[in-house]
């Protein structure tokens, strides 16, 4: 199998190479209209390489069948090269501002989920960020507590593991944390550790990702640092 890339060819389609999975999805929403997940239409054949249609007047969709020739489509690029700060428009919210350069929107959705990135900028007064580092071998998360004022950072040793259910865990024991009168930070920082080790934990019993991440064995430990035994 070849590298995985994708090609555009000049006043044609985009040559797909190296057997990247297609998949057409939708979006599934909440009652509130807001993305929650994604939902597998349809699975297109595995090939090898194939022709994604550029010039939209394919009867064969999403492939290409030629039509860009008879219609004499021009793939030449007029998409803007300026700045991304000139292109955003700034909106401003409690604890931070957002930039949004809605012409760079691809509508994957992904920052449209549970209640929407432009609603938390407008009301979010305690902010986690996930996935920090400062350096490589490290992960894991920031904090900003308006009420506090204050910041805070936590970081584990990187593992190399990955298993699903892993923010679900971080998420409810930071809750759990905020719930038993910890500071955002404390929480966090409860929360990071437990996560950690959970997939430690995981990752030592090398068990297959798609069984998720085993919490389970930590529950005690957890309940210790929640001061609740
Ligand atoms: S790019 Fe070939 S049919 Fe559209």
């Amino acid at each position: 199998m070849t590298d995985k890339k994708v090609k555009v060819i000049a006043d044609g389609p985009y040559q797909v190479t190296g057997g990247v999975a297609l998949d057409l999805l939708r979006y599934i929403t909440n009652h509130k209209g807001y993305s929650v997940d994604y939902d597998r239409m349809k699975k297109y054949p595995e090939r090898e390489t194939y022709f994604l249609c550029r010039c939209g007047d394919s009867k064969n969709k999403p492939y290409c069948d030629g039509a860009h020739k008879q219609v004499g489509f021009v793939g030449t690029e007029t998409a803007s090269h300026a700045a991304y700060d000139d292109m955003a428009k700034c909106i401003e919210g409690k604890l931070m501002d957002l930039m949004d350069a809605e012409e760079l929107c691809s509508v994957a959705r992904f920052c449209d989920t549970k209640s929407g990135t432009w609603n938390l900028i407008e009301t979010a007064e305690k902010i986690v960020l996930t996935g920090v580092y400062f350096q490589e071998e490290e992960l894991g998360a920031a904090t900003y507590d308006a009420h506090t004022n204050t910041t805070d950072f936590i970081a584990v040793s990187r593992i190399p593991g990955s298993y699903h259910g892993t923010g679900d865990i971080f998420a409810s024991t930071v809750l759990a944390g905020l719930m038993n009168d910890f500071s955002l930070n404390e929480a966090t920082r409860i929360a990071v550790r437990f996560t950690a080790n959970s997939i430690m934990t995981t990752y030592l019993a090398g068990t297959d990702h798609r069984f998720g991440v085993n919490f389970e064995a930590n529950i005690p430990g957890l309940l210790k640092e929640l001061e609740l035994v």
